[in-house]
């Protein structure tokens, strides 16, 4: 019962990146309240963000083999442009949720497709930061 948490480019800068497109609550106080939940339900979580697509792939191919249950992966812009964080998920044997701060089907249309959305098991966007929280909440409810 672990759970991972992937923060794509860009995202260290949540709080202050145009928070009227995605929110006042700082990276910190994401992880802090999913650290909370997480912990509440008995369940092992761990955050993490970078700015690099091969630090991502090394988590998630690090995740197929320490027993990870789920990624909850928030890829950011890789999202509309990485096969390879696409081949990475597709190795892992766990469930899969995709996570946008934003609607990305109301924005630009580069952002309507998302190379990720091939392999998530589901897709949230569009509910600000307690997007990941009804993520986390899935994954532990659909978890006998
Ligand atoms: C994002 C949407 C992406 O299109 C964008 O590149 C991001 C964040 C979101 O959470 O809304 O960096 O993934």
């Amino acid at each position: 019962r672990k759970i991972l948490v992937l923060h794509g480019p860009n995202l260290n800068l949540l709080g202050m990146r145009q928070p009227e497109i995605y929110g006042h609550d700082t990276l910190e106080d994401i992880n802090t309240a999913l650290f909370e939940q997480a912990s509440l339900a008995g369940w092992e979580i761990a955050c993490r963000q970078s700015n690099h697509e091969g630090q991502l792939i090394d988590w998630i191919q690090a995740a197929r083999l320490d027993g990870t249950t789920a990624i909850i992966i928030n890829p950011a812009a890789y999202t509309h442009t990485s096969v390879a964080i696409l081949d990475a998920l597709n190795a892992f044997e766990g469930r899969v949720i995709e996570v946008h701060l934003s609607n990305v089907h109301k924005r630009e249309s580069f952002r309507h497709h998302s190379y990720v959305s091939l392999r998530a098991d589901g897709v949230i966007a569009g509910l600000g930061s307690q997007g990941y929280h009804a993520a986390l909440e899935a994954v532990i409810c659909q978890t006998a």
